[in-house]
């Protein structure tokens, strides 16, 4: 080969890997699902393992009132820690979120004692993540939400 063809061919060759290694960044990054909704969470207070790890098509919250909605891509199913309690969280969770206070929640359940309870309320209270069915409360160390839990199957539902 020409010498001059040869050195325009090696410069061709770098010049590619260079662009793929200038994509390559990109391409590797870990495709989170952690969303904007779950970094608000932490804003007020709370451990980002209270929403699961899903798609989050949306979520407001009304900073007057304190009224919030967050949207998912789907219900889901997940096990909470440390007891394994099934819980299911709707496509559509409504409540009031302050500071280290979540209220008139709808859109959370949790299956014990052989039947479905409407989580109505989540505190977050020190080291400890409160949550309520009606006047019952449960505590849980707050690390036990330090990670979005992963919704297991899918449900067709909301
Ligand atoms: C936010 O809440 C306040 C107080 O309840 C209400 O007046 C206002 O209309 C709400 N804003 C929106 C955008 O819903």
């Amino acid at each position: 080969m020409n010498p001059q063809i040869l050195f325009i061919f090696v410069l061709l060759l770098n010049l590619i890997s260079i662009s793929i290694s200038l994509q390559d960044p990109n391409a590797k990054t870990p495709k989170s699902t952690l969303s904007l909704a779950h970094v608000e969470l932490t804003k007020y207070g709370f451990p980002v393992g209270l929403l699961p790890a899903t798609t989050v098509l949306g979520y407001a919250v009304n900073q007057t009132s304190g009224e919030f909605t967050v949207r998912l891509g789907g219900a889901c199913k997940i096990t909470l820690p440390p007891d394994n309690y099934v819980a299911t969280y709707s496509k559509n969770i409504n409540g009031k979120i302050v500071n280290g206070r979540m209220a008139e929640l709808d859109g959370i359940r949790v299956r014990a004692l052989f039947k479905w309870w409407s989580i109505t309320g989540i505190r977050s209270s020190g080291d400890d993540i409160v949550f309520e069915v009606g006047m019952v409360t449960a505590k849980y160390p707050s690390k036990n939400f330090d990670k979005s839990p992963v919704c297991e199957g899918q449900h067709s539902s909301s």
